[in-house]
């Protein structure tokens, strides 16, 4: 009995202190993100972690899809009802568009403290800002997209010794895991995977002034080239790779047949790393990464950053306190460990990554020094929305046979001039 007064006592007590230190102990932030995959939230759980030991609570907002095409709708309409979320996972380009709707919040005094405009790699800061300078996002990874994700033990079955280094061996190879009876490629047919693939295909075939030219500039002459034919040409080549179930596959269940060792490959981002991490699964020993093959020296990159919007004063402080977070050395190495990625700093240290994630570093800051890194198309680095979605209906439209490769160059060019 005692006890139970006292401890109705103590709930007194404490609610008088949560009613003079006004919205303190309720601080929290609402999160939009479109990381639903195994790997993807273990390594949100990492943020929502940090957050909640300094009491600031979570209140999660994920939207399924890849690549965040779905997230950005849902967006839309919230901020549309005038109910925007402290944060959001967001893109390149978006973020761009969305500072320019003049709803975004100001970060500069805190980059300002936390000396960002050292440390956060100049290709990111061009669109974490905005127009008049002014920091509105914290970048929290450098994801890169041209890769190859290989299950090992079916390459050892056929004989792949080293890495594959360009179209030709690729071919070879991949006629190698058919005659084995696996399905070669790892395949989710959705648009935004279809470009993915495309965006790595066109680098490998044109090079990388090519893959800028085209798919960062929109040149029409190296968007209507016999280039551009030929990269077509190579898509419909691997759609003979894949099983008859592509079509409409999530990118994570495509990752999940190569670690089930199903299919022998997968094209895709390194957030696939994640998913083969949270499988326990060793790199060089379980799995293979790679660049696309002849695609070497050269990274296409894409940053998540969680964009701030204009919240009330009482949320304020608990977004300042994710922003913070999100920028802290040592969240960022715990984080990107998870997730696949690497750190949005120039500072950490990448002893803490795997194999796979310390080559990505390197190569990171090789490409950034030799000006080989270019923004990926597919997820937002390379073009405003409309262009980007321009380009996945005729890659889409192409990879499902509606249209020959001299047809979709033609769709292309029209499809882009009209987007722009
Ligand atoms: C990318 C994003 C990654 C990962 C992937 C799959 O656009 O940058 O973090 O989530 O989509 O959804």
């Amino acid at each position: 009995m005692g006890k139970r007064i006292l401890s109705a006592f103590a709930g007194l007590a404490a609610g008088a202190a949560l009613f003079a230190g006004g919205a303190h102990a309720e601080e929290s932030v609402e999160v939009l993100h479109w990381w639903t995959a195994g790997g993807e939230a273990a390594a949100l759980n990492v943020l929502k972690d940090q957050l909640e030991e300094q009491g600031v609570t979570w209140q999660d907002m994920p939207v399924a899809g890849g690549s965040g095409v779905q997230a950005m709708t849902v967006l839309r309409s919230r901020v549309t009802s005038g109910n925007a979320p402290t944060a959001v996972q967001m893109l390149g380009y978006d973020i761009q568009d969305w500072a320019n709707e003049g709803v975004l919040a100001d970060l500069s005094d805190l980059a300002a403290k936390e000396k960002w405009d050292d440390v956060v790699p100049k290709a990111l800061q061009r669109f974490a800002k905005n127009s008049d300078g002014q920091w509105i996002a914290a970048p929290v990874n450098v994801h890169s997209t041209n890769w190859m994700w290989a299950n090992k033990k079916i390459f050892d079955e056929v004989g792949v010794e080293g890495e594959v280094k360009d179209w030709d061996e690729l071919i070879a190879v991949l006629d190698k895991i058919k005659e084995a009876g696996y399905t070669p490629i790892a395949y989710g047919g959705q648009p935004w995977q279809d470009a993915t693939v495309f965006e790595a295909v066109v680098l490998s075939t044109g090079g990388p002034e090519f893959y800028k030219k085209a798919l960062n500039d929109f040149d029409p002459e190296a968007l209507g080239s016999d280039t551009m034919k030929t990269a077509f040409d190579r898509m419909s080549k691997l759609h003979e790779y894949v099983d008859p179930n592509f079509s409409g596959r999530d990118w994570n269940l495509a990752t999940a047949m190569v670690i089930n060792g199903k299919a022998a490959v997968q094209f895709m981002g390194d957030w696939a790393k994640g998913e083969f991490l949270r499988a326990d699964l060793k790199p060089g020993e379980d799995f293979v990464c790679q660049r696309f093959p002849g695609t070497q020296g050269t990274v296409l990159f894409n940053s998540d950053q969680f964009v701030m919007f204009q919240v009330g004063e009482d949320k304020r402080d608990a977004q300042i306190k994710l922003a913070s977070a999100v920028m802290s050395p040592t969240f960022q190495i715990a984080f990107n460990k998870v997730k696949g990625s690497v750190p949005a700093r120039t500072d950490v240290p990448g002893d803490e990554l795997d194999a796979c994630g310390q080559k990505g570093m390197k190569e990171l800051a090789a490409a950034n020094e030799s000006n080989q890194l270019f923004g990926s198309l597919a997820h937002g680095y390379g073009a405003p929305s409309a262009v980007k979605n321009a380009v996945f209906d005729v890659v889409t439209a192409h990879f499902n046979g509606e249209y020959t490769s001299d047809e979709a160059v033609k769709a292309l060019v029209e499809a882009v001039s009209a987007a722009q």
